[in-house]
């Protein structure tokens, strides 16, 4: 079995909940101010643990009160933290996060996650059959410092380009897997994209954007499961009809589970099945790490 490396950012989500999103310039009343584990990288993290991958976290904590809270959390999970260093040069990443009707909005402020270096990653032990992990919370260059890396190791390589900027040619071709949502892809694709647009124009975009034809493009579309497009094959899994009520890290718990499947040697048709799955119990629950299932929990899904 491979094991799961995910360079990323570790965050305290701040979370208000509310009957509705205040409008600009407009106060409302909220219900709860709720504080979780959170962070691209720490949520697909506890993902992948969660699922039964053997995973390390390569990102920094500040000297604070939240990094002391997360460090454990994460300890907690089964994670390796032995390449998540500790510093006093800024406090830990925050998000402050509003949620209604199950719907988000999200203010992150990085702070150690933009300390996270070339240097940090460079020390990984990643080896063939292992899976790099990273999104963008952290700063480019160290993402194509630790994906050169594992190229080197002949692990495969998965980016979940969020929250969404537009990148070096460079980068992307250092990619294996892309995980991205519709308007992430438009936005990469240089094609305008909502979420009613049909399967064949949100293939034809990820043609567009396709580096090679090794590379493969998975497109998240919420309700409606996920697409991909596997060099020329393309692969439609359906969603699954939930009752959401924070969908907070799906994305996340999407990219964990696929690369916990993929380390696995999973087929890349099942791995989709079992991200989607996972992803349609993490929105059922509050908050983003808290919220990662258990391999148990997602074939109890899947079975039924
Ligand atoms: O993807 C959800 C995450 O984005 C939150 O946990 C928050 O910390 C932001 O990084």
């Amino acid at each position: 079995m491979g094991r799961v490396f995910v360079a990323g950012s570790i965050n305290m989500d701040v979370v208000a909940t509310a009957d509705r999103h205040p409008r600009v310039g407009e106060t409302v009343a909220g219900k709860q101010v709720l504080y979780f584990p959170g962070g691209k990288g720490a949520n697909q993290a506890v993902a992948a643990s969660r699922l039964g991958a053997p995973t390390t976290l390569i990102g920094r904590l500040g000297k604070d009160s939240f990094g002391a809270e997360l460090k454990a959390f994460l300890a907690g999970q089964g994670i390796d933290l032995s390449y998540v260093q500790e510093t006093a040069e800024a406090h830990t990443g925050t998000a402050i996060i509003t949620v209604a009707k199950a719907d988000n909005t999200i203010v992150v402020i990085p702070g150690t996650n933009a300390l996270v270096s070339a240097e940090d990653v460079g020390v990984v032990p990643l080896l063939k059959g292992d899976v790099a992990v990273s999104q963008f919370e952290i700063p480019l260059p160290t993402i194509a410092a630790f994906f050169g890396r594992a190229r080197a190791a002949q692990a495969r390589t998965l980016l979940n380009p969020a929250p969404a900027q537009k990148f070096s040619r460079d980068l992307l071709e250092l990619v294996d897997v892309l995980v991205l949502n519709e308007t992430e892809l438009g936005l990469l694709a240089d094609v305008a994209l909502s979420d009613s647009d049909d399967i064949a124009r949100i293939l034809d975009a990820a043609r567009r954007l396709q580096a090679s034809q090794d590379q493969t493009i998975c497109v998240t579309l919420g309700k409606r499961g996920v697409v991909a497009l596997a060099g020329r094959e393309e692969l439609i899994v359906p969603g699954r009809v939930v009752q959401a009520i924070d969908t907070t890290g799906a994305g996340d718990c999407f990219v964990g589970a696929l690369a916990a499947r993929l380390a696995d040697g999973a087929p890349l048709r099942d791995a989709l099945a079992f991200a989607n799955a996972a992803a349609s119990i993490s929105v059922q629950r509050m908050g983003a790490g808290p919220s990662m299932p258990t391999a148990e929990e997602v074939s109890a899904v899947i079975g039924s």
